[in-house]
């Protein structure tokens, strides 16, 4: 027998070839006769192109074509609406038709024998535009409802708002969280090449039949003519779940030159291209007994999207459960403006909506004197009071107390400004996080070899929480043999459909289908082997034995309100003449059923809790009001942390928790959870540390001095 694998701290099987450089990302596939896109790209944020004049372009050197909306093949664009996709509006069709509805929107590509040329010959499109008034200032527009039905936009229970009025104590109060981009280390990038009417494009995606899919729908062939490659992703944190417009110039700009094509967006055109976590403005109101419970939550919130899409993500999702309240109202709407369609950014929603509902109970904290630990405890709900569903587990209470002793939180002095080191302002600040527990429908296929090896397949994604890794131990565990024995393959239209790779649901996914397809395949080696060692048995049977398995998910949403729980505490320091806050310490722990692998899910966490500084301290999209611009579209202007940033402890607990209703595994997903409770958790600490409470993110020095 092996040992168990599942809940061992495998080191990443892939990782050698990551660290060597042989891991082949989108742009460093080589195709022979290579050619090379550059896109040019709207100046203005709303209108139309008078006129664009490409035959300098046309005959700079090595130039193969330019595709302008006067010469670029008419695409079908059939319907697709894939899980990452808006659910109302159309998405942006490209180079049909001389309408521009946002700054950065793609009006032409060149394709040319090198990248230089290309960028060049890029220039030399001379372009004149009919300007029309642009919308981009979210505190211009009036927000509306969204037309989208699938989703309930305002819900209430009780009657929040004269319980509000009455309420011993009352906090009503905005948090607004800016524009933030995805910026992973990897840009997005298409290497696409046609043999006849089949295409295969090397992408940047988190989902590989989804890329498939919507080119299918955009230039009107069947999904299986299509086969997309992409076994690594470098980091994508969202901006890889949808195929955006990108990739469709790739293969229309192969199309056109009958040469492969790669096209690679530079850090710039990232902040035009692929999404981004969109700006909220949101209003928290509480009302509370002197005791501190809660008698009311008023919660709205809206968001920016584009003229063309409207992007909805879960803001206001988690209020109505997280804690308990009798009396609750939440609305979500949106703010169409000029500017391309916002997507899920890590956490979509929960990270926002909990910022706001986190930071407001932290203030209720000071206004009642309790400690917020306490604050929680007091109205921790006995079931999701939203669904009126138990929940399949809720571990928040062992959270709160695993985090606070390891913290240490009983040393804290609550008084605001009352804790120094040195001239620094010392401040300790929790919040809670929650992200749902979700699943979806994905298949794999395992093959046992008669030498005792086995080849698991889905078409997953990994773009960093270490999908190749986990999948891999699911599957030798599953089969009963050691871990060198067993290799798991992924990111390729030809293994068996996967779920999206988003939402914290790939390990309940994925890892419901390895494990069935491994055990149905074990199953039927064992029987046909007429053996009890699996190995034994395949070199009996002499030949390959395969299963293919689609595992889906049953009625427990139905019966279970599924969510991972957590907590986060922080230490920062403020420096009170210079208002600069460094994070010195992060607490969590998380309540997120079965850990796979304690390694990969603690690098989760902690890169969470870094993006969590970002979020909290640095980031902010700068949008020039004038014309949609991103005025620090770079890594000189837009701060993400660096190492530098990041704390000497971070410090993840994952509490026991077994929950037999939520998947096959028992797992909840980690990438989410790992950044909600991190920005609101800095908030609160800053303002135990300055007795200044900042309300619009980032906490930049000029909004504490
Ligand atoms: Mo995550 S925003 O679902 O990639």
């Amino acid at each position: 027998m092996t040992a168990a694998l599942i809940g061992q701290p495998v080191s990443r099987v892939d990782g050698r070839r990551k660290v060597t450089g042989a891991a082949t990302y989108a742009a460093e596939f080589e195709v022979p006769d290579l050619a090379h896109a550059a896109v040019v790209r709207s100046t203005i944020a709303n209108g139309r192109v008078a006129s664009i004049d490409s035959a300098a372009a046309e005959q700079a050197a090595g130039v193969l074509a330019v595709l302008t909306h006067r010469n670029a093949p008419r695409l079908v664009y059939r319907e697709h609406k894939g899980v990452p996709d808006a659910a109302t509006g159309e998405r942006l069709h490209v180079l049909q038709d001389n309408r521009i509805t946002h700054q950065g929107q793609p009006i032409a590509v060149v394709i040319a024998d090198k990248l230089e040329q290309a960028v060049h010959a890029a220039t030399m499109v001379r372009v004149t535009y009919a300007p029309e008034g642009a919308i981009t200032d979210v505190t211009e527009v009036e927000p509306v409802l969204p037309a989208d039905q699938s989703s309930p936009w305002e819900v209430r229970r009780g009657d929040p708002e004269t319980v509000l009025g009455q309420a011993e104590v009352k906090i009503d109060q905005s948090y607004v969280i800016p524009r933030e981009n995805h910026n992973p280390i990897e840009m997005h990038a298409t290497v696409a090449a046609w043999d006849g009417d089949s295409l295969t494009l090397w992408d940047k995606t988190q989902w590989v039949h989804n890329t498939a899919d919507e080119i299918a729908a955009v230039f009107g062939i069947p999904p299986e003519n299509i086969r997309v490659v992409s076994p690594f992703v470098g980091g994508a944190f969202g901006s890889g779940l949808r195929c955006w417009p990108h990739v469709t110039l790739a293969a229309l700009g192969a199309r056109v030159a009958g040469r492969p094509v790669k096209l690679m967006l530079s850090r710039r055109e990232m902040y035009y291209s692929v999404g981004f976590r969109p700006h909220t403005v949101q209003r928290v109101a509480l009302g509370a007994s002197r005791d501190g419970r809660l008698t009311a939550i008023v919660h709205e919130g809206h968001q920016e999207t584009s003229t063309y899409e409207e992007f909805t993500e879960a803001l206001l999702n988690a209020t109505r459960f997280l804690h308990s309240c009798p009396n609750v109202y939440t609305r979500h709407r949106i703010a169409p403006m000029n500017m391309h369609t916002p997507t899920y950014m890590r956490a979509p929603g929960e990270a926002s909506g909990i910022f706001a509902l986190e930071s407001a109970m932290d203030e209720l904290a000071v206004a009642l004197n309790v400690d917020p630990v306490e604050l929680r405890l007091r109205n921790e709900p006995e079931q999701d009071e939203f669904q009126n569903l138990p929940f399949s587990s809720r571990s928040t209470r062992q959270c709160y107390k695993a985090a606070a002793e390891r913290f240490g939180w009983s040393q804290r002095n609550p008084e605001p400004r009352s804790m120094r080191k040195g001239r620094l302002l010392i401040g300790w600040g929790m919040a809670s996080a929650t992200y749902g527990a979700g699943r979806a429908p994905a298949s794999a296929k395992a093959r046992l070899l008669p030498d005792g090896t086995a080849e698991v397949t889905s078409a997953a994604s990994d773009m960093g929480p270490g999908t190749w890794t986990s999948m891999t131990q699911v599957a030798a565990e599953t089969l009963g043999l050691p871990i060198e024995r067993v290799s798991f393959t992924l990111g390729d239209t030809r293994l068996p459909r996967a779920a999206i790779h988003g939402g914290s649901i790939t390990m309940a996914s994925v890892g419901s289908a390895v494990q069935a397809a491994c055990r149905q395949a074990r199953d039927e080696v064992l029987q046909r082997g007429g053996a009890n060692d699996l190995s034994e048995a395949l070199a009996h049977i002499g030949q390959p034995v395969e299963a293919t398995v689609q595992a889906t998910p049953g009625d427990e949403t139905k019966r279970f309100s599924m969510h991972a729980f957590g907590a986060v505490f922080v230490e920062v320091a403020v420096d009170p003449d210079l208002g600069e806050t460094r994070v010195r310490r992060i607490v969590g722990a998380y309540g997120a059923g079965r850990i796979v692998n304690p390694k990969t899910a603690r690098s989760q966490c902690i890169g969470g809790m870094i993006g969590g500084i970002g979020m909290a301290l640095m980031e902010h999209s700068i949008v020039d009001p004038r014309n949609g611009r991103v005025a620090n579209a770079n890594f000189a202007e837009y701060a993400v942390p660096v190492h530098a940033d990041a704390p000497p402890m971070m410090d993840v607990t994952f509490v026991d928790e077994h929950d037999p209703h939520v998947n096959p595994l028992g797992v909840k997903g980690l990438g989410e959870i790992a950044l909600v409770g991190v920005a609101p958790a800095i908030a609160n600490a800053v303002f135990h540390a300055t007795g200044k409470r900042i309300r619009e993110l980032p906490i930049t020095p000029d909004k504490l001095l």
